[in-house]
């Protein structure tokens, strides 16, 4: 089977702390995955510093993302950020449904209107779904089907090819216990089920199923060759330019065509 183009992208969150150290980061991390050749990899730093940032890429090594988006393209909806604002500082990626942002009451019909808007301008939009915790009776597999199928209402096939999905089991988030290799190629088959369900198989297969949780220079490779996932979405290691890079190294060695 042919694989899905790899794809990395590094969730900065609320950090770093100042427009000095985010430039600091950012050169770091461009140094450190400097070999990469196969890898989509993507920084998603704060708004306030994309502008910058996306200054210092020369060239189109990384690609830019934001954390979350509004749906509308503008108006009366102060503190917002909006597409059309961030596709002009040359953003290509946002994320969508963080479970962050989930907790700060996001509901699964702003996520939906974000992913059409989001679909719509053509950006790759990269949907986040998760469960809080795992219990024995696996409830947590209709809980991410219904993320996704929420998410996804009105979706039309034609854009899947820009569609991500992240799957980030919120227990996983910033605690260090990572999903199994073996949960993750689960999920994954089973986010494909949901899929090519809605889609149809051909359409489906174009979908990047990324895992996110905990993930490190140290257990990439496992979770990216047994896991099955084409790529990760990562929080607190893309802060570290080494371990970031360890990351995309990982994936980079089982990733050549
Ligand atoms: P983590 O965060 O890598 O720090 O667990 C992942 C995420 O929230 O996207």
């Amino acid at each position: 089977m042919k694989r899905n183009t790899p794809l990395v992208v590094g969730n900065w969150k609320m950090n770093p702390q100042t427009r000095t150290a985010a430039s600091k980061l950012f050169k770091e991390v461009k140094k450190s995955i400097n070999n990469a050749r196969f890898t989509e990899i993507v920084a998603a730093p704060p708004f306030v510093y994309i502008q910058e940032i996306a200054k210092l890429r020369n060239g189109k090594k990384i690609g830019i993302g934001a954390q979350d988006i509004h749906h509308e393209k503008l108006g009366a909806f102060t503190g917002e950020v909006s597409l059309p604002m961030l596709s002009s500082l040359d953003v290509s990626y946002v994320i969508i449904g963080h479970s962050e942002r989930r907790e700060m009451g996001e509901t699964d019909e702003e996520v939906n209107k974000k992913v059409a808007a989001s679909l719509k301008a053509d950006i790759t939009t990269i949907v986040c779904v998760g469960e809080k915790k795992r219990d024995s009776h696996a409830r947590y597999f209709s809980f991410v089907e219904k993320q996704i199928r929420r998410a996804c209402a009105g979706v039309s096939r034609n854009k899947l090819s820009n569609l991500v999905i992240a799957y980030e089991p919120i227990w996983a988030i910033g605690t260090g216990d990572t999903a199994t290799p073996h949960d993750a190629h689960e999920m994954r088959l089973f986010i494909q089920r949901i899929l090519t369900d809605i889609y149809g198989r051909n359409s489906a297969m174009n979908v990047r199923i990324l895992y996110g949780g905990s993930v490190n220079g140290k257990n990439a490779e496992e979770l990216f060759v047994d896991g099955t996932v084409d790529g990760f979405l990562v929080g607190g290691a893309s802060l570290r330019a080494d371990d970031f890079g360890a990351i995309v190294s990982a994936v980079e060695t089982h990733a050549k065509k």
